[in-house]
């Protein structure tokens, strides 16, 4: 378990200071895999150090099980070779004038509580083992693929049996299909040994296929944190539908509020719509829908069909993304199969899928509302 209160961390710029991280606070329980998802420059980098002990906060509290790593307040600062985690960095950061089974035995051989060579290559082999790289032990480093290099580091993260696995960007320096594999093996490892585990990463693919909990980060605060189905099925924010790739986004106005679907009334017509909160009757709101919820037809046999223009088409191997132009939108819909066949200029109908697109309430316009209010009061 890692437990984390009002950390903040500043770093003075050249005009102002900034909090890269600013007053998060966070729990991973123990034995879960936690992502750390936003855009670059979000502070995702910063917290991981701070819980590495490789950055000291500004304010603010971590706590690794139930012992304090850092209070800045009371002057308490555990050091990164004192705290019981193994770190695994973007850049594998194996040491090149060394074997695959030296890189792991490394930790083991250093510090305070070393031992022996034989017990260390023990032990390093049973970390090789358990990432798949055992018949590579006495393969010189660099002979290694950029795969199978990042398996040595990670086997050297987990020889000293941390309590905690912290990862910034395991995968970002491999190519798509051994990104695919390592995460894999990471995200088997990691439930295998039930470690507890923070994993950074500003790919939402990437995060939702490995962790048991998701954490949208912007500007060094939390946007929301869910279980990966919920941060993906129904976000609450703006921000995450729009990082999840939710391209299409209309504005609407509440019609019919529910428990958690709301109908609502759009440019083009009615949709009933997922709502993360509280929707009243009358409210504005942004209507956030997938580009795959949009299908495209000729005819508009539901009688629920947007007209529109088609403007392009891309094609991406799987599926094809055509641009349709409805009134002065241009929506993305998302096709698994060809079978519509169109090109620019024809005329099509978008049809929404119901109950899949999300509402969240429109905050600038209800900020905007707010003061109407007040003039209103104001004036009488
Ligand atoms: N050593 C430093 N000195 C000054 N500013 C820093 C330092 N390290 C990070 N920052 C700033 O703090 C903010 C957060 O940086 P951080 O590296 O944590 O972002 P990140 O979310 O990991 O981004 P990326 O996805 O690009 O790795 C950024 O604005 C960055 O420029
Ligand atoms: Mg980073």
């Amino acid at each position: 378990m890692i437990e984390v209160r009002g950390l903040t961390k500043r770093y003075p710029g050249r005009t102002v200071t900034r909090n890269a991280v600013d007053g998060i606070d966070l729990e991973i329980p123990e034995g879960k895999l936690v992502t750390l998802l936003g855009p670059s420059g979000c502070g995702k980098t910063t917290t991981l150090r701070l819980i590495a002990g490789l950055e000291r906060p500004d304010a603010g509290e971590i706590r690794i099980g139930s012992r304090l790593m850092c209070a800045p307040a009371e002057g308490v600062f555990v050091g990164v070779h004192h705290r019981p985690i193994g770190v695994v960095f973007q850049s594998y950061a194996v040491w090149p004038h060394m074997t695959a089974v030296q890189n792991v035995m490394f930790p083991l051989q250093s510090g305070q509580k070393r031992m022996g060579r034989t017990e260390a290559r023990r032990r390093a082999m049973e970390a090789l083992e358990m990432v798949g790289l055992a018949e590579f032990a006495d393969r010189p480093a660099p002979a290694l693929s950029g795969g199978q290099q990042q398996r040595v580091s990670l086997a050297r993260a987990l020889t000293r049996e941390p309590e905690v696995l912290l990862l910034d960007e395991p995968l970002s320096n491999l190519d798509a299909g051994l990104r695919d594999r390592v995460r894999d093996e990471i995200r088997s490892v990691q439930q295998r040994l039930g470690i507890t585990t923070v994993f950074v990463t500003h790919d939402q693919d990437e995060a939702l296929a490995v962790s048991d909990e998701v954490v949208v980060m912007d500007h060094g605060r939390i946007v929301e944190r869910g279980q990966a189905q919920d941060i993906y099925r129904c976000p609450r924010e703006e921000f995450t539908a729009r990082f999840m790739g939710i391209s299409n986004s209309l504005p609407g106005t509440v019609q019919e509020g529910g428990q958690d679907m709301a109908e609502i009334s759009l440019a083009h017509g009615r949709l009933r719509c997922l709502t993360p909160a509280a929707a009243p009757v009358g409210s504005r709101v942004n209507v956030f829908i997938r580009p795959e919820s949009l299908r495209l037809s000729r005819k508009d046999s539901s009688g629920r069909g947007w007209k529109g223009t088609v403007e392009f088409s891309i094609y991406h191997g799987d599926c094809w993304d055509y641009h349709v132009r409805v009134g002065d939108t241009l929506l993305r819909s998302r096709m698994y199969r060809e079978k519509v066949g169109l090109a620019h200029g024809d005329p099509v109908f978008v049809v929404p899928e119901e109950e899949t697109a999300i509402a969240i309430a429109d905050k600038i316009a209800a900020s905007d509302g707010a003061v109407a209010d007040k003039d209103e009061s104001w004036a009488k």
